[in-house]
């Protein structure tokens, strides 16, 4: 019964032409994204933000679940609602990021294994009361000549396993999300051979901890070029390399993959998304977003924590979320960004999130 609920949960979040919104930077991050911006950042600003994301008209059209931070899905709205219940009322999950960050690996030169395990029975239990259905635990591999050890990718892989594996138990469908960053000046085929490496680990270890696959969603990153890769792959070439390394990884019984952005470019990141879902060959799952900068970085550069601009900021948010769930379905074109008035710069954050 309860796996049969997990299923429908995760069906759900990746609904046709539907994705979802990563809003669950730690304080820390989105500290640096608004000090980027002068934007103070407090709780009270921080809540005002996440309530603009939150309620932004049509948003459901587009998104099908929101991830929130701890600190937001204790939070109300400016009406006295909790905002994880604002989100229910206009039919998007609540999810919560439950991770707690991660520290580095010991017996390692500076590889980091995400921590949190310890009490997450308990944690969840509490997120269940504010309504959140689902979680997301973020693991971070990073390549470098000699990186990442197999060592790094098993421990994530094992804690990704054990996460899931108490999140299913708990009635939570649980985001496994193993992030391959792009940092570094890697190819497209060391991205490739890693990522693979990764997932194969991660489903070993899935399987182990007896992970039902029809109740779990996976967030992977696109297999991409490092950033200072003297050869940038195309659009194609990116979509094609993504969806072949998922092909040889991801078991057909998984519901749904939903990419993470990673720092790629907003409109990068959708075209991607929208090429992979035109690629020929096996797609067994339904392959969507669960973007966090790819999705919010305009609109907060176009908000900026000035009141007067909330709309504009709304609705620069709801034309990146409608493009990429066009991308979920393969019908998105460049020329849908010309559809609305763009902050003239393009505004996108690079740092890594945690
Ligand atoms: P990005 O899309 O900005 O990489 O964020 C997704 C996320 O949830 C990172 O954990």
């Amino acid at each position: 019964m309860m796996l049969r609920g997990l299923e429908a949960t995760a069906r759900t979040l990746v609904a046709n032409g539907k994705g979802i919104l990563a809003a669950d930077e730690t304080i820390g991050t989105i500290t640096r994204r608004f000090e980027r911006l002068k934007i103070e950042s407090n709780a009270e600003s921080r809540r005002t933000y996440r309530e603009l994301l939150f309620t932004a008209p049509e948003a459901s059209s587009f998104i099908s679940g929101a991830i929130l931070h701890d600190e937001t899905i204790r939070q109300l709205g400016s009406d006295g609602t909790r905002l994880p219940d604002l989100l229910l009322d206009r039919g998007i999950i609540p999810g919560i990021k439950v991770d707690l960050g991660v520290k580095r690996l010991a017996n390692t030169e500076g590889e980091m294994v995400a921590e949190g395990l310890d009490g997450l029975a308990d944690r969840l239990n509490e997120y269940r009361s504010f309504g959140a259905q689902f979680a997301k635990w973020r693991a971070v591999i990073r390549i470098d000549e000699r990186l990442p050890t197999r060592k790094c990718i098993v421990a994530n892989a094992h804690a990704l396993a054990r996460y899931a594996a108490i999140c299913q138990e708990g009635g939570f469908v649980p985001i496994v999300e193993p992030d391959v960053l792009m940092d570094g000046p890697h190819t497209l085929d060391r991205c490739a051979e890693i990522t693979g490496q990764t997932l194969h680990s991660v489903f070993d270890e899935l399987s182990r901890q007896d992970v039902s696959l029809e109740g779990m969603l996976l967030k992977p990153n696109m297999v991409v070029a490092g950033t200072a890769c003297p050869t940038q792959a195309s659009i194609t070439e990116v979509a094609a390399a993504t969806l072949r390394c998922l092909q040889r990884h991801v078991p057909a019984a998984v519901p749904g993959i939903v990419f993470l952005s990673g720092g790629q470019s907003d409109l990068k990141a959708t075209a991607h998304l929208n090429s992979i879902n035109l690629m020929d060959g096996p797609k067994p799952w339904k392959l969507s977003f669960s973007f966090g900068r790819a999705l919010q970085d305009r609109a907060l550069a176009t908000w900026r924590g000035n009141k007067a601009h909330w709309i504009d900021a709304q609705r620069i948010f709801i034309h990146r979320a409608r493009n990429n769930a066009a991308a979920t379905l393969g019908k998105y074109t460049p020329s849908f960004e010309n559809e609305i008035r763009q902050p003239s710069d393009t505004f996108v954050s690079t740092d890594e999130d945690d």
